[in-house]
């Protein structure tokens, strides 16, 4: 076998064998095949597509690349949930607070912002003293005593990912949707979880532009997960707008918080519920989806969900403090209004250009390596549907420095679409799992 073969067969359209796959999968990783012939074979890919066999054989091979996560001291159905990735999701932060109230363990391992949109482990480290990098014993016996951990991927789950990740960012091949359902359900297959919960991004600020082709990397996902023998179920949920009003790390953490507290806007509110409510159906402590977000409901009622997200805060080395009182939290210096133009509705708020202006804040990074200020972000004051006056505030700017304030309002001028008919509200909801059968 040799990798030339390998790649000349894929671009002439043949199938590969899983075999074939994972000699080049092991090959790249070990590096013992150059980022050239790689490359070359990705490129190929995104031009003929692959088989579901072919994907399942590139997705175990990726699986395999490092340690799998043991969660079998953990008892109960350990049910995941992945998000493909937007601007302002803070969703995660409520989440797993509830989902673990209600009974179901949650052992969630989360990554970092990248480009316009913001990570789950930045998020939490806007509370002092939060480690995000529990080891492996840590990590499980957390979960055993309180019921949920949110943790940092390490290095040694799915190497293969990681590199073949980089290659296609400068490659030009991140968009094929083998690859990306490959990618992701390699690394939540190597996560451990029994079961897990999707949440695929749709719309303008999102990897699929499209609801069609979000659905089929969701049927993509739901496919490999039915050939690993792990349920999955997917939503499809809208990124054409940012979610809920808070773009940036601290207020997105305030408002994840105020959320557990019974408040927080409707689209974030709407999406946290029903995510929770299939979670705690796929864990088994409630009979439908319907009854699970009830139980959602009730753990934010009864306070369960807060002080659960307070014991995380406890047991990974920062202080419940910071949720009981969240204006103990750094925020930026200073504060100004970014206006209308001309009175009207609000058609759309580009999501992309609300991610690229935190960004350009100071709140995200280019690369992985980027120091960021997690204290600077946006908070929404109206939202796609509502009308506005010439002169009234769209949103607060929170920032450190003129410049980069400057520079996040030529983005923001950008974002806004405001028209005379009224387009109504968005539905945070596109697709739930049973619109998959
Ligand atoms: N997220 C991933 O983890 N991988 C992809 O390829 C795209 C989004």
């Amino acid at each position: 076998m040799n990798a030339l073969d390998i790649i000349n067969e894929k671009r002439r359209g043949r199938e590969l064998s899983a075999e074939e796959i994972s000699f080049l999968v092991n090959g790249y990783t070990d590096g013992n095949i150059p980022d050239y012939q790689v490359s070359a074979f990705l490129m190929a890919v995104c031009l003929n597509g692959m088989s579901d066999a072919e994907t399942a054989a590139l997705t175990f091979a990726m699986r395999d690349s490092g340690k799998i996560m043991d969660l079998s001291q953990i008892s109960g159905i350990k049910v995941d949930k992945h998000s493909t990735g937007g601007v302002g999701d803070k969703t995660t932060i409520s989440l797993i607070p509830i989902v673990s109230a209600a009974g179901v363990p949650c052992a969630k391992l989360s990554g970092r912002g990248l480009g316009f949109t913001g990570g789950t482990l930045d998020k939490l480290e806007c509370f002092p003293g939060f480690r995000t990098d529990l080891s492996d014993d840590e990590f499980v016996r957390q979960v055993k005593t309180i019921g949920a951990a949110i943790s940092g991927q390490t290095d040694d789950l799915t190497p293969a990912d990681r590199k073949l990740y980089a290659l296609r960012d400068a490659s030009g091949t991140v968009e094929s949707i083998p690859l990306i359902a490959s990618s992701i359900m390699s690394k939540k297959l190597a996560s451990g979880a029994d079961t897990i919960v999707l949440d695929v991004k749709t719309g303008a600020g999102a990897f699929m532009k499209t609801e069609e082709d979000s659905v089929r990397l969701a049927k993509a996902m739901i496919e490999l997960g039915k050939i690993a023998g792990h349920r999955v179920s997917c939503f499809i949920t809208d990124m054409n707008e940012p979610l809920g009003n808070a773009v940036g790390n601290v207020y997105e953490v305030m408002e994840a918080v105020e959320l557990l507290k019974g408040n927080g806007p409707a689209d974030y509110r709407e999406l946290v519920l029903s995510l929770a409510g299939e979670m705690i159906f796929e864990g088994g402590k409630a009979d439908s989806a319907a009854q699970g977000r009830t139980r959602a409901e009730k753990t934010i009622e009864d306070g369960s969900a807060l002080e659960q997200l307070c014991r995380i805060l406890d047991a990974q080395g920062s202080n419940r403090k910071y949720v009981l009182d969240t204006g103990l939290l750094e925020t930026a210096a200073e504060e100004e209004t970014f206006s209308a133009p001309h009175s009207g509705y609000i058609q759309g708020i580009q999501a992309e250009l609300v991610g690229r202006a935190e960004a350009a804040l100071g709140g995200g990074r280019e690369t992985k390596e980027d120091p960021i200020d997690l204290s600077v972000g946006l908070t929404l004051l109206k939202k796609t549907g509502d009308y506005v006056q010439e002169g009234e505030p769209l949103l607060a700017v929170h920032f450190n420095s003129r410049e980069k304030a400057d520079a996040a309002r030529e983005l923001l001028a950008k974002a806004y679409t405001i028209g005379a008919a009224d387009p109504g509200k968005k539905q945070v909801i596109k697709k739930r799992p049973e619109d998959f059968g």
